[in-house]
């Protein structure tokens, strides 16, 4: 049995211990040697829980014992998660992970030690949850150019638009609901504002186009400012607000973004409900590829960071290869992205707004916005848009369109 240790024992943490218990007849079989935990390390105690007899409080019991080969760091944060990971790494052992934070920081450092000392770093769990979406762009799509993903990878604010949309609820009641049924977040604003996407999108697209793309230079819009008014209109246009992920390599330039989008019933996102990911990969010879599945949870995660660790085991004193390498991307502004616009205005503003936008530009009414109306541009750039909406009185709203 190889030795591995767990850091964390909270909800990612206890899903793993709970994944390699389960199925360590399964995992032995198709590893070969099968995986025995032999620390949990958190600050807490469990008194009565099985882990309670291999539990530490020490970091170095796991980092010093050479009988550890395999490290899952489900911690979360950057402190003291990417300390412990440098010196796992730099320990011989390999390391398995769920922390999207860590690895869009640091990825490429981490990839780079784990290859010095003939290890692995692998992050399957950071993004889409259980959904095999990294181990896809690493391996069974490698004979491919990589020019777009586009997706949902965020599953609590799908969960809080899904409702939004069958209710027509507001967006802070649903949100209230969603933390005290322990779906959000008690600090929802990673999620709601985006960043928990942007990180992902950004590790996804690092591995597509094999660079590093900064997370913190993708343009992020959350979902709080959107309003059932919105919702309601949407449904008139024939779609519904998706919070999407979308990055993509056309013509020599990298555009990213996280955006609310008006999907529409055509497009398989638009069912895509609740806490649920869906992630579209387009190849220059796959076409289209679509990965849809649990993108949260503890199981679900955990069977990700236990198949990584399976991985590691597989593939002890080699390094598996990682599309992301050195080197970054540079993005275009996003003013340069060309689409089309849902634009929400007072009725008063709706010849202006024709005589701006082009007589056939086609709007609608709903009761529930008594003095307002919609309509949706035909595709123009970020920056005409901009120049556009900025000489009518005032926009109540302006959703992209995919
Ligand atoms: N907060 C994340 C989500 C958890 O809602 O998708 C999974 O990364």
């Amino acid at each position: 049995m190889v030795k591995a240790a767990i850091l964390g024992f909270g909800t990612v943490g206890s899903g793993v211990y709970n994944v390699l218990n389960t199925n360590s007849e399964l995992i032995k079989k198709r590893t070969g040697e099968g995986i025995e935990v032999k620390y949990v390390l958190d600050l807490r105690e469990f008194p009565g829980h099985p882990v309670d007899d291999i539990l530490t409080h020490d970091f170095n019991d796991i980092v010093n014992d050479p009988e550890v080969k395999v490290v899952a760091e489900v911690m979360g944060g950057i402190k003291p998660a990417y300390d412990f990971t440098k010196q796992c790494l730099l320990a011989k052992k390999s390391v398995c992970t769920s922390n999207k934070e860590l690895v869009a920081k640091h990825g490429p450092e981490l990839i780079k030690l784990a290859k010095e000392n003939d290890v692995n770093y692998f992050f399957e769990a950071s993004c889409g949850g259980g959904i095999p979406v990294i181990r896809s762009l690493n391996e069974a799509l490698i004979a491919d150019e990589i020019d777009e993903i586009s997706g949902i990878l965020n599953g609590t604010t799908n969960y809080i638009l899904t409702r939004m949309s069958r209710e027509g609820s507001l967006f802070d009641d649903v949100l209230k609901d969603a933390q005290d049924m322990g779906y959000a977040e008690r600090n929802p604003e990673a999620d709601i504002e985006g960043f928990d996407a942007q990180r992902k999108i950004a590790i996804l697209s690092s591995i597509a186009f094999g660079k590093t793309v900064d997370h913190e230079k993708v343009y992020t819009e959350g979902i709080s400012k959107i309003t059932p008014s919105d919702i309601e209109f949407a449904k008139e246009f024939g779609c519904t607000v998706k919070l999407l992920a979308y990055s993509r390599h056309r013509d020599g330039k990298y555009h990213a973004f996280v955006a609310p989008f008006m999907v529409d019933r055509e497009n398989p996102l638009y069912s895509v409900d609740g806490v649920f990911n869906a992630i579209f990969v387009h190849g220059n010879m796959l076409g289209d590829a679509m990965f849809y599945g649990s993108g949260a949870g503890s199981l679900p995660t955990a069977s990700a960071v236990a198949a990584d660790m399976a991985q590691a085991v597989k593939n002890e004193g080699r390094t598996v290869y990682n599309n992301w390498q050195e080197g970054s991307i540079e993005l275009s502004p996003i003013d340069t992205f060309e689409g089309r616009f849902f634009v929400r205005i007072e009725k008063s503003d709706k010849e202006t707004a024709k005589r701006v936008f082009g007589d056939q530009t086609a709007f609608k009414e709903i009761a529930l916005a008594g003095s307002e109306c919609a309509f949706i541009t035909e595709v123009m750039s970020e920056k005409d848009f901009e120049e556009k909406a900025s000489k009518l009185s005032g926009i109540k709203s302006r959703i992209r369109v995919k």
